[in-house]
């Protein structure tokens, strides 16, 4: 029976296939098995003959292309749920992910691949004081120890990058590039990425967006004026009081972003046209005589004979078109001569409902509004510098529709999770969202750790946990607020379930045999194997989960019928028979929960028989 793979995939070998499909005269063989041959590659991309590397416009730092086999380098690690820490585990169709996010943008690859439908990312500005989780696992014992740096959980680096460091931007943009090419190959094709960053790092964002989404995806650069009050402490005498939201899509033929609401009580009817509601609307043209040339005219009204001459621009449309909307009484005549007509635009005739969205965000929303907002869920501070959940609702409202996944991989005290919730109450959307957040340590002296939370994670859980109630509690006469979704399922991310054996079997020793009788180290739970396996089947983490009892044993369905797991011992034909009446899609065993080997042989033809794709772990 094939095994379940169990490692994420192997982006390079992924890609060297791609690029076998278009130029198969460019992939040759080494010791190590398919290359690219990149002179041949070269040779295929350039009309004239490649004379080695010539300069390019490229931004480009000292660690990048480790940055790159950084994220294509597999991983066989897993996500562990964990029921006591999630809030409503088998109803919820939120997540909330612990881990590294590399690491974990690497998990949700299959199963989240062209699936999310907005990312928002609030990440380490680069300011000289924030800490950048450190890739590089190579380090040696030494190394790793020299470096100064706070530990998380885990025992990952989450190390200061302070300006002194003479890698200071190198550093940040080698944490940022392979984490923002695996958070592309997770949205949808109508996807859109909205990126927090100041004046420190936009420069160089934008320069590694461009590379990683392409140019044409650039969507904008929005400007937040996130401080309210001046700082007059800067040495360049200038008070600094916007950041930056970089905006691309994934595919630019998409519209991004939803528009601003118009404002449709402007439409009246106060002379009863019968076309219904109208609003007035600019004539003015909008370029001089020599380019429009044809819009350039006086305009008369026929029936008064009042001449209105001819605006320095011209007027919008052309004289034919201005004869129509006149025959069609669409115009309004001002009774003064010196006054500008102006055309009747009715709702009914509005093919758009939304207007263009200003690039200038968050009006009246400040960075001090996030601080109140935390402060007042904790009663005490607990998290510097968070968002303003109403910031990001604009950008959920914006980019989600209204049933998107909703995905925040630098997530912090979980503004995102707010603003979903919040919006979903407002709307009545139905948004999904997925925080990730690495269980950075709180700092001792803070009051957050003497509260008892040890990791930023434990504040983003429970502020989700009382914005939940909060937002449910404030919306208690809304119709549909019981069905709110404020739940969430935690997944932790952990070693694999599978012993080393699992991965490479050929370098089991004799005298380490009894030890692996079992391939799943001890401690990981049913539940563990199933997460493992919607993983690695590509299978919707936040699907429902049965557990039905078969011919006496526990069989995990998921998605209803979909995939039917069991990890039990000494399952034999009548099991086997009992579970195919059941018509699961696919179905999981234990590589050696079976009775016997022949249990084993027979139970794979009857799964074909009965068109059941059948794995095991
Ligand atoms: C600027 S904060 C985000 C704040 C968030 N927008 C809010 O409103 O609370 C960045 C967060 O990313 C987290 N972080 C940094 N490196 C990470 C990594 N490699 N994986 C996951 N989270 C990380 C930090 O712990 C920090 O909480």
């Amino acid at each position: 029976m094939e095994k379940l793979d169990l490692t994420t995939p192997n982006f390079t070998d992924e890609n060297i296939q791609k690029l076998s499909e278009l130029f198969p005269n460019c992939v040759t063989e080494s010791s190590d098995g398919k290359v690219i041959d990149f002179d041949a590659l070269k040779q295929e991309l350039s009309n004239n003959i490649v004379e080695g590397n010539k300069e390019r416009y490229q931004l480009t730092w000292p660690g990048k292309a480790e940055s790159l086999v950084t994220a294509n380098t597999p991983i066989n690690k897993t996500l562990r749920p964990n029921r006591e820490e999630s809030k409503d585990f088998d109803n919820s169709e939120n997540l909330y992910i612990e881990g590294d996010n590399l690491e974990v943008l690497k998990l949700l690859q299959e199963t989240y691949l062209g699936k999310i439908k907005m990312i928002y990312i609030d990440p380490p500005y680069n300011t000289g004081k924030d800490f950048v989780y450190k890739d590089n696992f190579t380090q040696n014992k030494a190394e790793y120890d020299e470096e100064s740096g706070n530990v998380d959980e885990e025992g990952g680096r989450l190390v200061s990058n302070p300006d002194s460091n003479g890698r200071y931007h190198s550093d940040w943009l080698s944490m940022m590039y392979p984490r923002l090419k695996l958070a592309r190959n997770l949205l949808k094709d109508d996807g859109v990425i909205f990126i927090s960053i100041d004046d420190n790092e936009v420069g160089s964002l934008r320069k590694i967006c461009d590379e990683v989404f392409g140019v044409r995806s650039f969507v904008s650069e929005f400007v937040w004026k996130s401080r309210q009050n001046k700082d007059n402490r800067n040495a360049t005498g200038v008070s600094v009081d916007h950041e930056h939201v970089v905006v691309y899509c994934k595919d630019p033929s998409f519209r991004s972003v939803r528009g601003a609401a118009r404002n449709l009580q402007q439409y009246t009817n106060p002379d009863s046209d019968h076309r219904g509601r109208w609003a007035s609307g600019n004539m003015v043209g909008l370029l001089p005589q020599d380019q429009r040339p044809n819009c350039h005219y006086d305009l008369v009204n026929p029936v008064t004979g009042i001449n209105y001459g001819k605006p320095n621009m011209g007027w919008r449309y052309d004289s034919n078109t201005m004869d129509r909307l006149i025959v069609e009484n669409r115009i309004l005549w001002p009774s003064n001569p010196g006054g500008r007509p102006r055309r009747k635009k009715f709702l009914s005739e509005l093919t758009d409902e939304y207007t263009g969205f200003s690039s200038i965000v968050g009006k009246d929303i400040y960075t001090r509004h996030g601080t109140v907002e935390l402060d007042n869920i904790f009663n005490d501070k607990y998290f510097d510098f968070p968002k303003p959940s109403a910031l990001i609702k604009i950008f959920v409202e914006q980019s989600s529709g209204k049933d998107g996944s909703v995905l925040d991989f630098f997530s912090g005290s979980a503004t995102t999770a707010h603003a979903v919730m919040q919006l979903n109450a407002e709307d009545g959307g139905n948004r999904k969202f997925i925080m990730v957040q690495i269980p950075e340590t709180t700092d001792e002296k803070s009051e957050a750790c003497k509260e008892g939370y040890k990791t930023i994670a434990e504040i983003g859980k429970e502020r989700i946990r009382r914005a939940g109630e909060k937002i449910k509690e404030d919306n208690a006469d809304k119709d549909g607020i019981d069905e709110l979704d404020v739940g969430f399922r935690v997944l932790k991310v952990d070693s694999s379930n599978m012993k080393e054996v699992y991965f490479s079997p050929d370098n089991t020793q004799q005298s380490n045999l009894l030890d692996l009788a079992s391939n799943i180290k001890d401690g990981r739970t049913e539940e563990d194997l199933l997460f493992m396996v919607l993983l690695d089947w590509g299978i919707d983490l936040s699907v429902k989960i049965e557990r039905r009892e078969v011919a006496g044993k526990t069989v995990y369905f998921a998605d209803d019928d979909y995939l039917a797991a069991c990890f039990e011992d000494n399952l034999d034909e009548g099991f086997v028979k009992s579970l195919v009446a059941q018509n699961p899609l696919k179905v999981v065993f234990r590589d050696n929960g079976f009775a016997n080997d022949s249990v084993k042989i027979n139970v794979e033809q009857i799964f074909k028989q009965a068109d059941i794709e059948v794995k095991v772990i």
